[in-house]
């Protein structure tokens, strides 16, 4: 791929479930394959990332073990786990950079942590006893007409809304919210974070600024996204991966820094912080 055009990727992405029932372009996929084996290789704990081509045709292929709801796809990335403490952040953060690569590459992708049949998929990869799979990319060629169960699901979950910016932002403390209009660049790079996609469209992630730093904390929904993956953890790591792609895009050095003495915050957790290289103008 010639050029990263992160937050172009990042605006042009949303959720694609309905797919046209054709094969991916050979170099499209050699491409991705690239990406996926980038990725294997930088991962820093123990899980990896496969690429799932589903060869059934017609009805039995369409409707692989997600309950009919991905509708078309014949291609999956599948992320295996092989061990049960698992970083969700570094993870999804890593899970979301192959869906922007794709999204890059003219592909239309779904983030599955829920509505696929888990053992049908762990039974076609072959898995061993310690592994799990925790979350599926569908991706293919998005079909203009959305299936029903897809119009549906986009209004149930109000996918094209997002929390506003001061339910996400804080500037020093909660009870602030961040004004976007004196931050100069990093107002577009926190838009970037708040575009992210979420399990249910939950945007846990809260961002609060502090002198030379965003702290990024995840703001849990009681009783959501636990049982097999720490779902709301990878969603944080997305909106970080938006947050540090956005960043890097733009020019803007920084690097991540968790704290062992960052804020504390009731009812929040801390996940990890960006210091801003240079000062922001205030
Ligand atoms: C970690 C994660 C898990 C998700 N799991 C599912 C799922 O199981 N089924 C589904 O149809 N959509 C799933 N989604 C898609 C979200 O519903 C979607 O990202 C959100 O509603 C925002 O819409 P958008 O992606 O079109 O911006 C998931 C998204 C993420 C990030």
């Amino acid at each position: 791929m010639e050029t990263m055009n992160w937050i172009q990727w990042m605006q042009d992405r949303s959720s694609v479930r309905t797919f046209e029932n054709r094969d991916v372009q050979e170099d499209t996929m050699d491409q991705l394959n690239q990406a996926i084996i980038d990725v294997n290789e930088g991962l820093s704990q123990q899980a990896y990332f496969k690429l799932i081509q589903n060869k059934s045709k017609g009805e039995k292929a369409q409707k692989l073990g997600t309950y009919g709801i991905i509708q078309g796809a014949r291609n999956f990335i599948a992320v295996i786990t092989t061990q049960d403490e698992v970083d969700a952040c570094e993870l999804g953060f890593l899970i979301e950079k192959v869906v922007l690569i794709a999204t890059g590459l003219g592909l239309g992708t779904c983030w599955l942590g829920g509505t696929f049949d888990r053992s049908s998929f762990e039974d076609h990869l072959s898995l061993k006893d310690n592994e799990k799979l925790v979350i599926l990319i569908a991706f293919g060629y998005k079909k203009i007409k959305q299936s029903m169960i897809e119009s549906t699901m986009r209004i149930m979950a109000k996918s094209n809304q997002r929390k506003p910016a001061s339910e996400l932002f804080f500037d020093g403390n909660i009870d602030k919210p961040l004004d976007l209009s004196v931050l100069s660049d990093y107002a577009k790079v926190l838009e970037m974070a708040r575009i992210a996609p979420s399990a249910s469209n939950k945007q846990p992630w809260r961002i609060v600024k502090d002198k030379e730093y965003f702290h990024f904390y995840c703001c849990r929904t009681p009783g959501y996204g636990l049982m097999n993956y720490d779902l709301q953890r990878n969603d944080v790591g997305i909106a970080m991966c938006h947050f540090e792609h956005a960043a890097m895009e733009l020019k803007l050095n920084g690097k991540w820094e968790e704290l062992k003495s960052a804020p504390s915050i009731s009812n929040w957790e801390y996940v990890n912080s960006w210091l801003v290289k240079f000062p922001i103008i205030q």
